[in-house]
C-alpha cells in the first residue's frame, strides 16, 4: 500500500488525471447550449477520484451508478451522533456496496494494479480486499472531491486568481495547500487518551473521545499570518493539518495532491466556460465536510 502511494508512484498518475479530468469536463459539456445549468460535483469533481483510485485499484468503481450515494454513506459513518434511522441506512448502503463489489472481485483479470499485487503477494483473502476497497472508498473519494468542488467554485467566483495560475503555474503548488488549509475536506479527527494528558492546564482522562478540530488548527493566527486569506504564495502553505498527523497521516496525502493540481489545472483553462448559476448545497455529513453540488450556467 505504501509503495503504491509514495510520492514517486502517485506523480506517474498526474497525467492519466489531466486526461480524466478533460475528458469528462467534455462528456459533460457535449451536448448543452449557452444557459443551460450543469452540476459540476457530479458530472466532474466526483467522477475524477472515482476514475483515478478505480484505474490504481484495477476495479472498475465507476461502473457502479450508487457510488455517489454509496460514498456518501461511507463519509457519513465518520460522525459521531449518527441518528439511528440514518444509521440503518448506512449499514445498508455499505452491505449494498460490499455486495457489489465481491462481484467485481470475482469477475477480475490480473494486471498491474495494486489488488493484482496485494492479490500476488498473498495473505489477503475476499473479505480482507473488500474491506481494504470500502475503506479506499470512504477515504480516497468524497475527501478529494470536495477537495475538487472547492477548488472549482473558487476559480469560477475568482477569474482574477485562475488568471494568475495560468500565467505562474509554479503556483498551482501553494493554491492547492491554502484551498486543503481553508476547506479542508476532513474538518475533525477523534482520537481516545491512551493515559491522562495535561494540556494547557486541563486534564484529558484517560480514555476520554477527544474531537480534534483540523478545520480550526488551519486557522491559527500564531500559524498563519492573515488566516483567512487565500494566498497561494504563502510561505508555510503545507503546515494545515487536513491530512492529519502523526501514525494517521492520510496514506493518499501524496495522491490527493496530484489530482487536486492536475484536475484544477485541466478545469482553469476552460474557465471561461462557466458561470456561478445560484445557492450551492452542503453535504449534512460533519467530518467529511464539502458540496452536495455545484451549479453552473455556461456561457
Ligand atoms: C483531499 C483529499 C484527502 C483528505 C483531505 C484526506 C484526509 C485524511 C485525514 C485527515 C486522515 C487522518 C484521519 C485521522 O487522523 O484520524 C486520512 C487518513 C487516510 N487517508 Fe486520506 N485524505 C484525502 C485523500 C485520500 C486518498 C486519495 C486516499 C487513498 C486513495 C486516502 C487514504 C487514506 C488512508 C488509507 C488513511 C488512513 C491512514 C491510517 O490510518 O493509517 N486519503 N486522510
Amino acid at each position: 500500500m505504501a509503495r503504491t502511494f509514495s510520492a514517486r508512484a502517485v506523480a506517474g498518475w498526474s497525467e492519466a488525471t489531466e486526461r480524466i479530468a478533460a475528458g469528462l469536463l467534455d462528456d459533460l459539456l457535449a451536448g448543452t447550449r449557452r444557459g443551460d445549468t450543469v452540476d459540476l460535483v457530479a458530472g466532474w469533481a466526483a467522477q475524477v477520484p472515482v476514475r483515478v483510485v478505480s484505474a490504481i485499484l484495477g476495479l472498475p468503481l465507476d461502473t457502479a451508478p450508487e457510488l455517489r450515494r454509496w460514498a456518501d454513506s461511507a463519509a457519513a459513518a465518520l460522525d459521531t451522533g449518527v441518528p439511528w434511522e440514518r444509521f440503518a441506512e448506512i449499514e445498508a448502503d455499505l452491505a449494498e456496496m460490499q455486495r457489489w463489489l465481491r462481484g467485481r472481485l470475482a469477475e477480475r483479470q490480473p494486471g498491474d494494479d495494486l489488488l493484482s499485487r496485494l492479490t500476488a503477494q498473498g495473505g489477503l483473502d475476499d473479505d480482507a480486499l473488500v474491506v481494504l476497497v470500502t475503506f479506499l472508498v470512504a477515504a480516497g473519494i468524497e475527501t478529494t472531491t470536495h477537495l475538487l468542488s472547492a477548488g472549482a467554485e473558487t476559480l469560477v467566483a475568482q477569474p482574477g486568481l485562475a488568471a494568475a495560475l495560468r500565467a505562474e503555474p509554479d503556483l498551482w503548488t501553494g493554491a492547492v495547500e491554502e484551498l486543503l488549509r481553508l476547506e479542508p475536506p476532513v474538518a475533525r479527527a477523534a482520537r481516545r487518551a491512551t493515559r491522562d494528558v495535561e494540556m494547557r492546564g486541563h486534564t484529558v482522562a484517560r480514555g476520554t473521545l477527544v474531537l480534534v478540530h483540523l478545520a480550526a488548527a488551519n486557522r491559527d493566527p500564531a500559524v498563519f499570518a492573515e488566516p483567512a486569506a487565500f494566498d497561494p504564495a504563502r510561505p508555510n502553505a503545507r503546515a494545515h493539518l487536513s491530512f492529519s498527523l502523526g501514525a494517521h497521516h492520510c496514506l493518499g496525502a501524496g495522491l490527493a495532491r496530484v489530482e487536486g493540481r492536475a484536475g484544477l489545472r485541466v478545469l482553469a483553462e476552460r474557465l471561461a466556460a462557466f458561470a456561478p448559476a445560484g445557492p450551492v448545497p452542503w453535504r449534512t455529513t460533519q467530518l467529511v465536510r464539502g458540496r452536495a453540488a455545484l451549479p453552473l450556467r455556461l456561457r
